[in-house]
């Protein structure tokens, strides 16, 4: 008997949000579609119209409407009740606005790449999403300063793509319904997912494997979409996580694939959707650790964790699973949080992302306790050229 998503009372996956994995990927010709008047897509754009149209955003099928948008930002919930925290909007200025309407192409350096039918045209309220989603108004923060910068209006419709783009890093852009398809064939009954926009630490690799004593398979699901300036670039870190992998974790119970969105920073209400679209993905569980998706100062440690409590289980159709803060402790000698290790501070090695990039500016070495060697080697590389 084969397990597929045809028979979903058969299959371990668990069903998309909204029960149907959306597909809006449609080959066509671009040059047919020449005499429709064109919008040129940011990055950030780019990379929700293929999470839109591969279904890792089911269950929309493409750029939210007024309704959707107000309610998602008051109520962390589609209009129609569906959980649902980030407003994905296609913003343009007013000017562009004025000369879109019914069918346009989406372009890419003056190329189609897919299509909007546009169902309507409505003014984004700024201040509002700063405050709900971002918690902020404050224009250091780097989603707020995208959100200022971006054009008043949102353009709201079902979208299409030609072509799934396969990105920088074509041997591990998978999309939903492949990610869905490698599970079924390796048997993971459970899949913990895991986002990350950082270089993999030890830290990181402690939360998989004591996900992985509890789950069937991980899905090591780096983040590679546009970053701010200072992340480290994703070539450096996938390149990372192959080496962590290749000398660290079972094969036969890890996949590392690429995740095509951009970053917003949003903390907790980017935790959400993270997790709703790594449901879409088939994994069962997702990992929240401390300050997920977080910038600065911004949200609290735990924030990120505490949300979820707005949702009951069965409306995430994902299991969260929480850890608190981990890191090396010398005196237990081995990854520890406050949960487990009774030894104070001074015991206690903690290294935040900016003293990890000034190290590795100065040229210094990364402690085997934060970094294995493999992946210090790598970032070092990096840094040094
Ligand atoms: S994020 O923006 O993708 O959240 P990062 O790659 O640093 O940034 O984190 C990936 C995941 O690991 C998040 O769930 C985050 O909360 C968690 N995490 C990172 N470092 C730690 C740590 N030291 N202790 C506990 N959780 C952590």
């Amino acid at each position: 008997m084969t397990i597929t998503e045809a028979n979903p009372v058969l299959s371990f996956l668990p069903a998309p949000l909204g029960g149907r994995l959306i597909n809006a990927v449609q080959q066509a010709d671009p040059a047919e579609y020449a005499h429709l008047p064109a919008l040129e897509l940011s990055d950030r754009s780019y990379a929700d119209l293929e999470l839109l149209a591969t279904g890792a955003y089911s269950p929309l099928t493409g750029f939210v409407g007024e309704a959707d948008y107000l309610s998602i930002i008051e109520r962390l919930r589609l209009a129609d009740g569906t959980p649902w925290s980030l407003p994905i909007t296609l913003p343009v200025t007013a000017e562009q606005a004025a000369h879109l309407r019914g069918t346009v192409q989406l372009t890419r350096q003056g190329q189609a790449v897919g299509l909007l039918d546009i169902s309507e045209q409505f003014a984004a309220r700024k201040s509002l999403e700063a405050r709900e989603v971002y918690r902020t108004e404050d224009a250091a923060h780097p989603g707020v300063a995208a959100l200022y910068a971006q054009g008043d209006i949102n353009l709201a419709g079902p979208v299409t793509l030609f072509e799934v783009p396969r990105g920088d890093f074509p041997s591990y852009h998978r999309t939903p319904a492949e990610v869905r398809g490698v599970i079924e064939a390796r048997g993971w009954k459970t899949t913990v997912a895991f986002q990350t926009r950082n270089p993999i630490h030890r830290a990181h690799e402690y939360l998989h494997k004591v996900a992985l004593e509890l789950v069937d398979g991980l899905l090591l699901h780096p983040l590679v979409g546009t970053t701010k300036g200072d992340d480290v670039p994703a070539a450096t870190r996938m390149e990372a996580y192959e080496v962590l992998l290749h000398h660290y974790y079972p094969q036969t119970r890890t996949l590392l694939s690429a995740y095509p969105a951009a970053m917003r920073y949003a903390g907790p209400r980017e935790a959400i959707v993270h997790a709703l679209s790594r449901r879409n993905y088939g994994a069962t569980h997702f990992i929240v650790g401390r300050d997920h998706a977080g910038v600065g100062s911004y949200y609290g440690s735990y924030d990120a964790q505490e949300i979820f409590e707005h949702f009951t289980a069965e409306e995430l159709g994902i299991r969260i699973l929480k850890f608190e803060h981990t890191f090396y402790c010398q005196t237990c000698q081995q990854l520890v949080s406050p949960r487990t290790c009774p030894h104070d501070s001074s015991q206690h090695l903690i290294l935040s992302g900016t003293k990890v990039r000034e190290k590795l500016r100065a040229g210094e070495s990364l402690p085997p306790e934060f970094s294995r060697p493999e992946v210090a080697q790598v970032l070092r590389r990096a840094y040094s050229q």
